[in-house]
């Protein structure tokens, strides 16, 4: 019988940087959805890879001087180490640099240009030389660049155009026709109300860099990075180079992304295919967004979680464990150290390891390490049979609707169960009486064949651990198949093998005081102590700002006018680089009403308002927002 193929992609990541948690994430889930599907005997096709193209790593190249694709090939490397250590089965990898890739590029813009989709205009907007960055009007900064407050130029650039408006209608009603098409539904309704706002046409190349795919009809254009970056999910199914594995694997099954690019996956992407005449994708599934600590991730923050690491720390089965379990597919969630080992402890080393642990140790002095043959099966153990079965199913169901985290809890049910089965069957009271021999090997029995299921149901998440279950309870497997899941598949009289704990317990505390001690730098040098009377001397109030406006000739000032409750004033602020005059009016800040007051600019300024600034350049006034004006902050 032929396998039913099932095609699933990651995003190809930017290799800018190194790769984080976040990325770690999104490719957890996908190696746990194809091991799952081939569980399920489907022949899979698995890819992920890399983005390379693009200003922004040209950019960084030219800073170290060497070229793009010097300064990328090291980081993508490193993408391979993760996902070696993460035990990512990724059947292919590929690389946008890559001479099937740019054959494929060119060949669909050919293809597409041919039939008059893509057309030649002029991209008009401004321009920020020294940044070579476009902007929009209202990103400016006082009519300058937000990044350097140099003056932009308007210009005009030469560029290609892709049609999407002209698929706008067909994609709909796609959408329409296809409910599982993008998931989760919440998006589905985000990007069918974007649609419906009308798609403007797609530029698709540039001529300000060079790092990129020629445009074949117009070699001073590169093709320009979604058109390129989409595309690779065909070149890899063998689109140009292998026509019997593209017919087998395209249309993708699963497209797995972050929701911040759902919009290309399912709009520019299937637009794109529309044009070439291919079928879309049956699934694009966007994932949410992992926070650290509550905190999104971002290198001025110093809070960029590196899963090498903690794959050196904990062990990849116990991360992969952790993402999958305690995030919700489709919701954002939150990693953090604590959760990370409490699950370790709680579900890994208590609920699973310790019903191997007690179950092989009970094998090993109660039956001279044998799993002897089980007998007639009484109330409760057909009630554990019954409910491994039914676990089996559901785990099924909820995988196949991708409720990941549904499905482990499934398991971890029975495992609960299977701890309450030892405690109420008390073998070690059975061991106690000859008479009980056949009681005794049945309880063990049982055990040991729920642990050999858990073990096929649990590989997708970790994989590295079914294999070791497996060999300790005395079996060796090639490959893990849900058809071995039936009961009474663990032959009698298998010789145990009995190691040490799956998962040892971590200790918390010790964990966590590891870490403690590094703490930041203060961001300024500390101030000398002062006593609680001086402080007194300084009247903070809550005031509402009435009007702001921008000080002539002064980038960074803006003129307040705000209400004090029993009186209005004037104040000259230095925040102009971060707010917009109008961004502050009706804002409840907080001022000191009796600081002496000082002409600034041939204004005089009576208080000063609070703000926060750290060592980036950010800063934001500190608000009080409902506060009754007037009200004493102390
Ligand atoms: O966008 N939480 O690449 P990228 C969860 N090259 N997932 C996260 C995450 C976080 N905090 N941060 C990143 C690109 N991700 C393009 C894709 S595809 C044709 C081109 C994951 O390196 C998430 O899956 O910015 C997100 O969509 C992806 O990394 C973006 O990776
Ligand atoms: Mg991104």
């Amino acid at each position: 019988m032929t396998k039913q193929p099932f095609y699933i992609t990651t995003p190809i990541y930017y290799p800018s940087d190194n790769l984080h948690i976040g990325h770690a994430y999104c490719t957890t889930i996908a190696d746990t959805i194809a091991r799952y599907q081939r569980l399920q005997g489907k022949e899979v096709f698995f890819l992920t890879g890399s983005d390379e193209h693009g200003q922004k790593i040209q950019r960084k190249a030219q800073e170290k001087g060497i070229t793009p694709l010097e300064y990328v090939t090291p980081i993508v490397d490193n993408f391979k180490v993760l996902w070696e250590k993460l035990g990512i089965t990724n059947d292919d990898f590929i690389r946008t640099s890559e001479e099937r890739h740019y054959k494929v590029v060119q060949a669909i813009f050919e293809k597409i240009f041919a039939k008059g989709d893509i057309y030649k205009s002029t991209y008009e907007g401004l321009y920020c030389t020294p940044c070579e960055t476009f902007w929009l009007e209202r990103q400016l900064e006082d009519g300058k660049c937000p990044d350097c407050k140099r003056p932009v130029e308007t210009v005009q650039e030469e560029s290609y155009f892709f049609k999407m408006g002209k698929y706008q209608d067909a994609l709909l009603a796609h959408i329409e026709a296809h409910p599982e098409f993008i998931q989760p539904a919440s998006r589905r309704n985000e990007m069918i109300n974007f649609i419906k706002q009308g798609l403007e046409d797609l530029c698709i190349s540039r001529t300000t860099f060079d790092w990129g795919i020629p445009v074949p009809v117009d070699n001073k254009h590169v093709v320009y990075v979604w058109f390129d970056a989409l595309t690779n999910y065909i070149t890899a199914a063998g689109y140009l180079d292998n026509p019997e594995k593209f017919a087998k694997f395209w249309p993708a099954s699963l497209h797995l992304v972050g929701k911040e690019i759902m919009r290309f996956h399912t709009i520019i992407w299937p637009i794109i295919l529309m044009a070439l005449e291919l079928p879309l994708p049956e699934k694009v599934y966007g994932h949410g967004w992992l926070v650290v600590e509550g905190d999104k991730m971002s290198k001025s923050k110093g809070n960029v979680i590196d899963p090498l690491g903690l794959i050196e720390e904990f062990g990849a089965d116990s991360i992969r464990y952790f993402l999958l379990r305690e995030i919700t597919l489709g919701s954002d969630g939150n990693f953090s150290r604590e959760a990370l080992i409490n699950r370790i402890n709680s579900d890994l080393a208590n609920d699973l390891g310790n019903l191997l642990h007690r179950t092989l140790g009970m094998i090993e002095k109660f039956s001279n390490s044998v799993i002897l043959p089980a007998a007639q099966p009484n109330a409760l153990d057909q009630e554990l049979m019954a409910l491994t079965q039914q676990t089996v199913i559901n785990y099924q169901e909820n995988m196949n609707n991708m409720e990941i985290n549904s499905a482990m809890r499934e398991i971890w049910q029975l495992i609960s169960r299977a701890n309450k089965y030892i405690d109420e069957s008390m073998p070690w009271a059975l061991a106690k009486d000859p008479a009980q021999k056949e009681r005794l090997n049945t309880v063990l029995y049982n055990l040991a064949e729920v642990l050999r299921i858990v073990a096929i149901l649990v590989s997708p998440y970790i994989p590295h651990t079914s294999p070791k279950i497996y060999a300790q309870l005395g079996l060796s497997i090639a490959e893990f198949s849900l058809v071995d899941t039936a009961w009474g598949g663990l032959p009698a009289n298998t010789a145990i093998n009995k190691q040490q704990p799956v998962f040892p317990r971590i200790d918390l505390a010790e964990k966590m005081a590891e870490v403690a001690p590094q703490l930041p730098e203060p961001l300024a040098p500390l101030k000398e102590e002062f006593s609680i009377d001086d402080f007194a001397k300084c009247d903070l109030r809550v005031a509402k700002v009435l009007a702001a406006e921008k000080v002539k000739k002064a980038d960074k000032l803006l003129k307040l006018e705000v209400d004090l409750g029993h009186e209005t004033r004037t104040v000259i602020s230095g925040i102009a680089l971060h707010y917009q005059p109008e961004e502050l009016v009706g804002k409840h800040v907080v001022m000191v009403i009796n600081l002496k007051a000082a002409k600034i600019r041939g204004v005089e300024s009576r208080g000063m308002i609070l703000a926060a600034s750290d060592d980036q350049g950010n800063l934001q006034v500190v608000e009080v927002p409902g506060m009754k004006i007037g009200s004493l902050v102390k």
